[in-house]
């Protein structure tokens, strides 16, 4: 995911900021990677091959903090140095510290959720489906309440927040959009939603400390060394990054997932027949649609690739995207084939800052996309291509309209 900042006016950036392109960047991605890597300016470069991809995502000379950031009234965190972001825009070793904390009460709580997350699914589509046939839009209807849902209870939300972490999710996600896609009124926008968003956690973490529960949040407030634990701003900000990385990201796996199942009905047709086949056809969802398109990285140090030298201090956009299509690693790489050999893609992403949450949104997306492909009787595309949310770094329809019919 993209630290907000200005971007470079190339014509590549506009290629893919553009709106137009968003239901289909694809055949212009295809364009970009047959050139590995490419400077686009001064101090920008674009990467659009796996392999350079894959190794700049673990080369620890490539960071994601920002040093622009002005550190003067930033209260200092657990490491006693300033909280100038999220685990994802810091470096090791403070990265490392953070992550590994909230990991280790992150994941026995998200392993217990699995049956949980089948029924969540399956009282979201009871909700909805009868025997009579109809449509449905599987973006607001299921793709965007279940994680929702999901974060809620792992944090302890109550059901009746539930619209408002909705809102939150939604408004916060924008901050992950390259400031050059962002108009001058939305980013006035964000820095309210961040105040509104601390005023909200406020009181819920002072509740939580005096009264802890069996959640997420108690946990990382109680638990563990108090001189090493992390403070409350770290707290907050860090349950800003779950939501704003595990929301978007989910709803598009489960959107694009649907729509690659519906566009391909001898897939569907297979998961039906047999719905344990969902790893493999949510890893080429994964590989073929990723709803997180690219990332970036500074450079500390002088790196070369391909034969290319990225000087320190330059930035380096990292297309996705773009890798997951690469025929170099990939065998007719625009063909959508649950099963492939070896798919490693890039969806989550790589290194230290490999995916948190990859266990919870396979979790959700094995879920969702077994009851899209057994529940739905005939199911069909109303809107093809539909319409896509304007968001750039999370890519992903705002509706997908599906018919289906009566139950035989
Ligand atoms: C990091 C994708 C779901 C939490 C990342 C990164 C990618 C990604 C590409 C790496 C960004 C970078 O290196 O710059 C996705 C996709 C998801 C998904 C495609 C769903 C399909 C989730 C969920 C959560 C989550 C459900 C948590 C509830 C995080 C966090 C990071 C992260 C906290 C930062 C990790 C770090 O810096 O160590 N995600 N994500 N993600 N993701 Fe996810």
């Amino acid at each position: 995911m993209t630290t907000a900042r200005t971007y470079p006016a190339a014509t590549a950036y506009r290629e893919i900021l553009d709106q137009a392109n968003r239901h289909d960047p694809y055949p212009y991605f295809a364009e970009l990677g047959t050139v590995p890597i490419q400077r686009l300016d001064a101090d920008n470069w674009l990467v659009s091959s796996h392999e350079a991809i894959s190794r700049l995502l673990r080369d620890p000379r490539m960071s994601t903090e920002d040093p622009r950031i002005d550190t003067a009234d930033v209260p200092l965190g657990s490491d006693g140095k300033p909280v100038t972001g999220p685990f994802l825009f810091r470096d090791p070793p403070h990265h490392d510290t953070l992550r590994r904390q909230t990991m280790y009460r992150f994941a026995p709580r998200v392993m217990a959720m699995r049956p949980h997350i089948e029924t969540l699914v399956t009282e979201l589509l009871d909700k909805r489906l009868g025997d009579a046939p109809g449509r449905l839009d599987v973006v607001a209807e299921l793709a965007y309440p279940l994680p929702i849902r999901v974060i809620c209870e792992l944090l302890g939300v109550p059901p009746a927040d539930e619209p408002v972490f909705h809102s939150f999710a939604t408004r916060l996600t924008k901050a992950l959009d390259p400031e050059e896609a962002l108009t001058r009124q939305e980013i006035a926008e964000l820095t309210v939603t961040r105040r509104e968003w601390r005023a909200y956690l406020m009181p819920m973490i002072a509740q939580r400390t005096e009264r802890p529960g069996p959640d997420l949040i108690s946990a990382l407030l109680t638990e563990g060394d108090p001189r090493t634990r992390m403070t409350q701003v770290e707290l907050g900000i860090t349950l800003g990054l779950l939501l704003i990385a595990g929301h978007e990201t989910t709803v598009n796996l489960v959107a694009n997932g649907t729509l690659a199942l519906l566009r391909n009905p001898e897939v569907l047709t297979g998961l039906r027949a047999d719905p344990e086949s969902v790893p493999a056809v949510v890893e080429e969802v994964l590989r073929y649609d990723p709803p997180v398109q690219m990332t970036s990285r500074q450079a500390t140090a002088d790196i070369t690739v391909d034969g290319h030298t990225i000087r320190a201090g330059e930035h380096v956009t990292l297309l996705l995207a773009a890798g997951n299509r690469d025929p170099r690693r990939f065998a007719d790489p625009h063909a959508f084939r649950p099963g492939r050999p070896a798919n490693a893609h890039l969806a989550f992403g790589g290194g230290v800052h490999y995916c948190f949450g990859a266990a919870l949104a396979r979790m959700e997306a094995h879920a969702a996309l077994t009851a899209v492909a057994t529940r739905l009787t005939n199911p069909r595309l109303l809107d093809d291509p539909p319409p896509y949310r304007p968001n750039t770094t999370l890519r992903g329809p705002a509706e997908l309209l599906v018919a289906y019919d009566a139950v035989t």
